[in-house]
C-alpha cells in the first residue's frame, strides 16, 4: 500500500525491474509492468499496490530518508507471520487465503479502499494469536475437551494483542470480532449484528469458507459449491450480503482466480469451470 506521508514534501519514484503490478485507488486500476515507473507525492488517499505475478522486484528511490518507518513497518508484519508459520504451517496458508477471499468479497460489494486496506491487514494476522495455544490442542485430530475450548476460544483475544501494537486499535478490535457471529453466539463478546465490524463479519465469512474447503484432519473438504451453499443456509450466524457476495465470486468462476493454486478439491463441474 502507498499511504499519504506525514511530510508532503517528499517525492517518491518506484521502477519496476521485474514482473508485474496493479495499482488500485477508489475508481481507477492501472497495471504496470517491468519497465514501467510510477512516481507519487503528496497523495490524500491510500493506493493499493498488488503483485500480480511473483516475483516482482521494485527499485524504490525517495528525496528523504522514509525508508526507515517501512523497513520497521515491515519487520513487525515479519516476525508475526514468523511466529504464526514456526507454530503451525497450515495457520499461516490458512491467513493468507483468508486475506485473498476476504479482500475478493469487499471488492464485489463495492467496499471502500479504507475499508479493503483494513480488511487486508487484519484477515493476514486474524488467527495469530494461535501462536498461544498449545501444540497438543491446535493438532489434536479428536474432538476437544471444554477446556480445551477455552483455550481455542482466547486465541481472537491473543491477536488482538499480539495486532495492537503495530496497527492500533481498529485493526485488532477487527481481529477481536472474527469469531463473533450475527445472532450473539459467537466468541469472545458474544456481540451480534452490526455491533460486529464490517470488515470482521466479511473475515468470519472468508475464514469458514476457508475451513470447510481445505483438508484438515478433522474434516474431509467440501468443493466450492457445497460450501457456500451450506453458509446461504446459515444468516443467523454469517452476515447474508457478504456470502451473496461470495456466491456471486463462487457461480462466476471468479474464485479461481483468487484462489490460483489453492484450489485442493473439486467437483467433476467445478473442474470443467477450471478449465476454462
Ligand atoms: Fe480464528
Ligand atoms: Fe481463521
Amino acid at each position: 500500500m502507498l499511504t499519504p506521508a506525514e511530510d508532503a514534501s517528499v517525492a517518491e519514484y518506484v521502477y519496476i525491474i521485474d514482473g508485474e503490478i496493479t495499482l488500485e485507488s477508489d475508481n481507477s486500476v492501472v497495471k504496470l509492468n517491468k519497465n514501467d515507473f510510477f512516481s507519487f507525492s503528496n497523495i490524500n488517499k491510500t493506493v493499493i499496490l498488488k503483485c500480480n505475478a511473483a516475483p516482482v522486484t521494485l527499485l524504490y528511490i525517495t528525496s528523504k530518508p522514509t525508508f526507515k518507518h517501512v523497513k520497521m513497518y515491515v519487520s513487525n508484519l515479519d516476525e508475526l507471520i514468523k511466529k504464526v508459520d514456526e507454530k503451525d504451517h497450515y495457520t499461516q496458508k490458512h491467513c493468507e487465503n483468508v486475506m485473498d477471499y476476504a479482500v475478493a468479497i469487499s471488492r464485489v460489494m463495492k467496499c471502500s479502499t479504507s475499508i479493503i486496506e483494513k480488511l487486508a491487514l487484519s484477515a493476514l494476522f486474524h488467527d495469530v494469536g494461535k501462536c498461544y495455544i498449545p501444540d497438543e490442542i491446535l493438532q489434536k485430530p479428536g474432538k476437544l475437551t471444554p477446556e480445551e475450548f477455552k483455550a481455542i476460544y482466547k486465541h481472537p483475544i491473543h491477536s488482538k494483542e499480539l495486532v495492537e501494537p503495530s496497527f492500533g486499535e481498529e485493526i485488532a478490535n477487527i481481529v477481536l470480532c472474527h469469531h463473533e457471529r450475527m445472532n450473539g453466539s459467537g466468541y469472545p463478546h458474544g456481540i451480534y449484528g452490526d455491533q460486529i465490524p464490517l470488515e470482521s463479519r466479511i473475515i468470519a465469512v472468508a475464514d469458514s469458507f476457508d475451513a470447510m474447503t481445505t483438508k484438515r484432519p478433522y474434516n474431509s473438504p467440501k468443493n466450492f459449491k457445497e460450501a457456500v451453499e451450506e453458509l446461504l443456509g446459515l444468516p443467523d450466524l454469517y452476515d447474508i450480503r457478504v456470502v451473496k457476495a461470495l456466491k456471486k465470486l463462487v457461480d462466476s468462476g471468479e474464485i479461481y482466480k483468487v484462489c490460483g493454486n489453492k484450489v485442493n478439491i473439486l467437483s467433476s463441474e467445478e473442474k470443467e469451470v477450471d478449465k476454462k
